[in-house]
Order: C-alpha cells, then structure tokens, then sequence
C-alpha cells in the first residue's frame, strides 16, 4: 500500500488529539491524551448507568454520579444504547496507574474503562465536566487519562480553628472532583486538640477548648485553655463517630484521610493538659513533650492505638515540626536518655523519638509520615518525608531512598495573600498567586529519573491562624486547589497556563453556584507594580558594604539585592527584600565609584506584623566623598506603630550633594527589637 506523507501527517494530527473542533477538552484537571471525533452523545431522562460491581464498588460509582444534575438512573441500557456502561478491567494499553481510565464517548452511548474503582470514579468525573460544558450533550471523544503523582493532597489544620465534619464533608465533594485522593487533617496543634481519645478525656474536655473565638484573640490573650463547660469555651473535637463518618464518606469519594499528631512539639495543649509529659511539668510553659520520660511513649503511643482504630492510612502523620527543644538540654531525665542510648545532641534525641514511634507504627502495619524537620538526627528507616521548608527535605529524602512528598512554602502554602494583600482579608502574609501554584513542578530537575520515582506526590497546606470562619477557608482554598490539582494530575508536557486560565474563569462561577466561597480570581490585582518595573539609578551594580550582616535566612538575591534595579513585591519571602536581623538593624554603604551630584536617596521597607515584621523607628542617611568623613544627610524618625495590614513606607533624602559614599542606616524600634526588617531597593539619583 502507498502510504502518502499528507495522509501520514493527517493520521499522526488525529492521534494527537488535534484534529478538534474545540480547542481543548476542557477537563480539568487535563487529562494525558484525548481526541474528538465526530457527532455527539445526549445525556437524557432515559439514559442507563450500567454497572457490575461488588456493594463496595457500587457505591463508589453511586457517590462519583452524585454530585452531577443529569438524570442517574442505574440499569441495563435500553432501546438504542444510550447507556453509561463503566467496566473495572485487567489492562488499558497505555496507562499503568492503577488510578487510570479511559473514556469512549460514542453517539449511542459511553463506555468508562478503569483499573480500580477509583479509576472509574475519576472516569465519572471527567464524563460530568463534559456534560456539563454541553448541558448534556457531549461531543464524541477518546480520553486516555491517568494521574502524574499517586498522592495528590490538601491539608486542613483544623486545630487553629475547628471546622465541622459537615465542612470537611463538603470538601471531599470538591476535592475529590478534581481528582484529589488525599486530605491530610492537622487534628493536633497548641489552639486546640480536635480529635476524641478515651484514654485521655482531659484532651477533650480541656485542651480542645479555649477562649477567644479567633487564634489571633486567643493568642494575643495569652494562649490559655478553658473547660468544655465554661459557659465562654471556644473549640470543639470530632466525637469517634464524626472521624467515622468523615473517613467513610472520604473513602467513598476516593480520598484516603490521613490524620496528624504532632509530636515532639506543637504540644502546648496536651501538656498544658496533661503537663507530667513535659520536661518541667508546667503547665502552659512548654511545646515539646519529654523524651526522656517513658510516659510521654505511653501516652503517644496509647493514643496512636486509637488514631490506627479510627484511620486506616496506610500514612500516620507525626508532625515533627519546629520543636525547639530548649528544655531537653537541662532535663535530667532527657539528658539521662541521651546518655543511655548514646545520643550525642537533642536532634539524635528527636531523631529516637521518632524512630520508636515508627517502630510502633510499622508493627501495626502503617508507616510514618512527619514534616521534614524529621530528618534531623538521622530519618527513621522508613519514613517519608512531607517537604515544608523549600524542596532539600524531600530531595534529601529521596536521595536516601525514603518517599517524598512535597509541599514547600513557596508554592504550596495556601494561608498567603492570593492577591495584593489590601485588597484580602487579613493572612499570616507572603503572596501566592494562581499562576504560581499553577506553575510548579514538584519533581526537581536536579534529580536523576530513578530518583524522580521518590516522589510521590504533592501537597497544600492550608494552616488557619488566621482564617477563623468557613467561608474564609473555603476563599483561601479555591481556586488554588484546582490549580494544585492540575500540578498533581497532569504531566508537564499537557500543562498550559493559558488553557487552565480559561477553564478556571468559567469554573469559579460554577463553585460559587454550588456554595463555595471561591477568591474571584477574575478580578485580581496582581502583584505590586513596582515589581514589573525595573528601575534604573546611579547606584545599579555598585559595590555594596554591610556593616552589619544580612540575615542569612532570607537572603534574597545576597550582595546585590538592594541595588539591582529590580524592586520587591508583596511578599519579603519574593528574593527581592533584604531581611535585617541582627538587633532588627541595618547599615550599608554603597560606592558609585566616582564622586557625582545626587539629589535623592530612598529606600522602601515593608511591615507585617504577624510575622514580626516592622518598619525602622530611624533611618539616618549619609554621604561621603571620600569613604572617611559623612555627612549626615537626613535623619528620620518613625513611630512604629502595630497594625493589622501589610504596608510599605520610602525612607529618604532628597536635595544636592556631592558624593562617592552612600550610606543608609535603619534602626530596630526598642520595643519590637526581636523582629525582622526588610528592606529593598537603595534608589539613588
Ligand atoms: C509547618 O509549616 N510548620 C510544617
């Protein structure tokens, strides 16, 4: 047979999914291949769901149609097809994923394929977007899906604030459409313990309730607890049966619930509770239990037992995060352990907590699961890491052959700004906008293609110190989780800003519809417009002088941050703000080279306060022509003054002077001299 190159290329162009008559397939998240064909498919009143499954998976299927408005009627198709037959097989060619699909969409009739009865549900789910794009009718297509990552999370802390089991409920349902199969729950954290244990009544009648309906009054108020019956208590707890309810209902949507008990610290609640656990049994005084003290294993785990009855995660989530462990150093009872087991610093005494604790898991058939801070000390055998602070906790991991899971700051940090923060209700501050969810990639380049298998997935924190209400999560939560849930689904090569951009428009009506309170990203700001416009001024790339050292922790672009033409956003986290640490101050010299006529000097400092974050209470600004003798230009003084906003304030000089020498100095306010500055772009002219 004589094959032409024009019917060559025109056969290749359908393969492709090119040869449409729309543009994409408009499933989000987008799926790895598709491709239209001709006529359509009418879902109507007499169309049949035919399935033949066990009651386990007759339910799945029931609960993925659920939340459709077409007409769901169960049974044999009838005269002419028009039936919706879904069929769990051995093999689909191209897909391996036991969470894939494929999706036949003829004109008589669709036909869902699945691996698992998971693959059906996220088969159902991609049929209900096209149906719904159509009202019911849907053109004829060919999908072939499966997921990038196995785990493709979102985490609630719930213990900030205490969110209901309807609300988490209600969740699922969103979550779960866009193919989400994990939902982490921070039940734990010094705000409130939030999950019912017999053994220890008091966590529940004291350490879940406190007054202050917000963390922020709570916290400002001195971080106290409060019985259950004070007629003031704050708080609440998931009864045995809400757990029950809420980790069936997930099942039934596909989501695995993973439950969090932080430990070694963020314990404020249980030891204030129960304050024999800490190293100095005062209540109200620590975070991290005592490891040297056998009762603080008893105690975990006792209630560890409990969380296994309740949870049946393969993962048991162990926090492990931010302990400071000031109290091991002089506790005679750690400092006996660590002599005992020949531990030679308090990270190798958190690193034989958490091995023991795997230990325990391990032998009840689970596996631990802890922040990255895990690490430290050396990583239990095995591990997986959940990767907060940057991606190197999960690289680290996943060099040493533990899973990973990432979830850095940067891109996965839902608490932050989605947009400028004047326009937001109040965050804990940063800037994480829907395109930079979008655009991250949760496997390094750095590492080699047997590593990347490490991997396993990625995640979204939502952590609630300042998001006291419902409708406030669910604004912090969408559409950024949908964005999140194309990073978990869609491999790379299928990915495209300007597609999901589009769908995401036409889905945030459909989620507001539905009684989500979805952040309405088509009216978004955007970042500060000093960050898109490069600056030039006489001082670009000249030579700086630090009298006193950066911090290293926020380093931003080092040496040139301050005079590289290019000026921070809303967020000192953007590589862009210099951050001052040392005594909250800062003192720099920057040489032009050549004595010249200036006649301004600024610089632009930002203040958040949650984070501690302030602005100088003086900045005293200089010139020399030599190097040797100043002149003082300007001194200013600043009432630093508390507030709720983030805001930006120029400190600067203007008039004539001749100078080689500049030097800017800003001043920590006495009262916040624990904070931090940040500060951007010395602006000469
Ligand atoms: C964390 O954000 N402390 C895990």
């Amino acid at each position: 047979m004589k094959v032409s190159l024009f019917s060559l290329v025109a056969f290749v162009l359908l393969l492709a999914g090119s040869c449409t008559t729309k543009k994409d397939v408009g499933i989000t998240p987008e799926p790895l291949s598709y491709s239209w064909g001709k006529g359509s498919f009418e879902w109507n009143k007499d169309t049949r769901i035919a399935f033949d499954g066990n009651e386990d998976a007759q339910q799945i299927v029931k609960t993925a149609f659920s939340e459709t408005r077409f007409p769901v009627t169960f049974g044999a198709a009838g005269e002419g097809g028009n039936c919706i037959r879904l069929e769990v097989v051995d093999s689909i060619s191209g897909v391996t994923s036991p969470e894939a699909y494929s999706l036949h969409v003829g004109k008589d009739g669709v036909a869902i394929k699945a691996l698992s009865d998971a693959g059906l549900f996220y088969g159902v789910q991609s049929l209900i977007q096209l149906a719904e794009q159509g009202e019911g009718t849907v053109q004829v297509v060919d999908i072939l899906d499966e997921p990038r990552f196995p785990y493709r999370g979102i985490m609630l802390d719930v213990s900030r604030h205490f969110r209901s089991k309807d609300f988490v409920k209600k969740q699922i349902d969103l979550l779960s459409h866009y193919k989400f199969n994990r939902l982490h729950l921070h039940l734990t954290d010094a705000a409130g313990w939030r999950i019912a244990i017999d053994k220890y009544p008091r966590l529940t009648q004291y350490a879940a309730w406190r007054k202050g309906k917000t963390w922020k009054e709570w916290s400002n108020s001195g971080a106290n607890y409060c019985e259950e019956t004070d007629p003031e208590a704050q708080g609440g707890y998931y009864t045995k049966d809400d757990i029950r309810e809420m980790v069936e209902y997930a099942r039934q949507h596909c989501i695995t619930i993973i439950p969090e008990i932080e430990m070694p610290s963020h314990s404020d609640e249980v030891l204030a509770a129960y304050p024999e656990l800490s190293c100095t049994h005062e209540p109200g005084k620590q975070s991290d239990f005592c490891v040297g003290n056998e009762k603080t294993f008893e105690f975990l785990e006792d209630v560890l037992t409990e969380v296994m009855e309740l949870f049946p995660s393969e993962y048991i989530h162990i926090g492990g995060d931010e302990a400071s462990k000031a109290s091991w150093k002089t506790c005679p009872l750690c400092q006996k352990r660590m002599k005992e087991e020949g531990l030679k610093d308090v990270d190798e005494l958190q690193s034989y907590l958490i091995h023991r604790i795997e230990r325990f898991l391990n032998d009840h058939g689970r596996n631990l699961l802890g922040w990255d801070e895990i690490l430290q000390g050396g990583l239990a055998p095995n591990a997986t890491v959940m990767s907060w602070r940057g991606e190197q906790g999960g690289i680290d991991a996943a060099l040493s052959g533990h899973h990973a899971i990432m979830t850095p700051g940067e891109y996965c940090y839902f608490d932050a700004y989605q947009d400028a923060p004047y326009s937001q209700p109040e965050a804990i501050g940063g800037y994480l906008p829907l395109n930079k969810v979008y655009s991250y990639n949760p496997v390094p380049d750095s590492l080699s293609t047997d590593i990347r298998k490490m991997i396993l997935g990625v995640q979204a924190n939502l952590w609630a110190e300042y998001i006291p209400t419902d409708e406030h999560m669910e604004y912090m939560l969408y559409p950024r989780a949908i964005a999140l849930a194309e990073v978990a689904w869609t491999v790379p090569e299928r990915k495209s800003w300007d597609s999901f951009r589009e769908r995401i428009l036409k889905i945030i009506p459909e989620l507001k519809a539905k009684g989500y309170n979805s952040f309405d990203y088509a009216k978004e700001i955007g970042n500060r417009k000093e960050y898109d416009e490069p600056v030039k001024h006489l001082a670009v790339g000249k030579k700086v002088t630090f009298n006193i050292p950066y911090w290293p922790n926020y380093p931003a672009n080092g040496e040139k941050t301050l005079n590289d033409g290019l000026r921070g956003g809303w967020n000192y986290n953007d590589k862009r703000w210099l951050g001052f640490a040392d005594n909250h101050r800062m003192d720099v010299v920057i040489d032009l080279e050549k004595v010249m006529k200036i006649h301004s000097i600024s610089a632009e400092f930002m203040q958040i306060c949650g984070p501690y974050v302030f602005m100088p209470s003086e900045v005293i600004i200089s010139s020399s022509v030599d190097g040797k003798e100043y002149i003082q230009l300007t001194a200013i003084h600043h009432q630093v003054q508390k507030d709720d906003s983030v805001s930006f304030k120029k400190f600067g000089w203007e008039g004539e002077a001749d100078a080689r020498y500049v030097r800017y100095q800003a001043m920590a306010d006495s009262l916040y001299k624990d904070g931090i500055q940040f500060v951007d772009e010395i602006i000469v002219k």
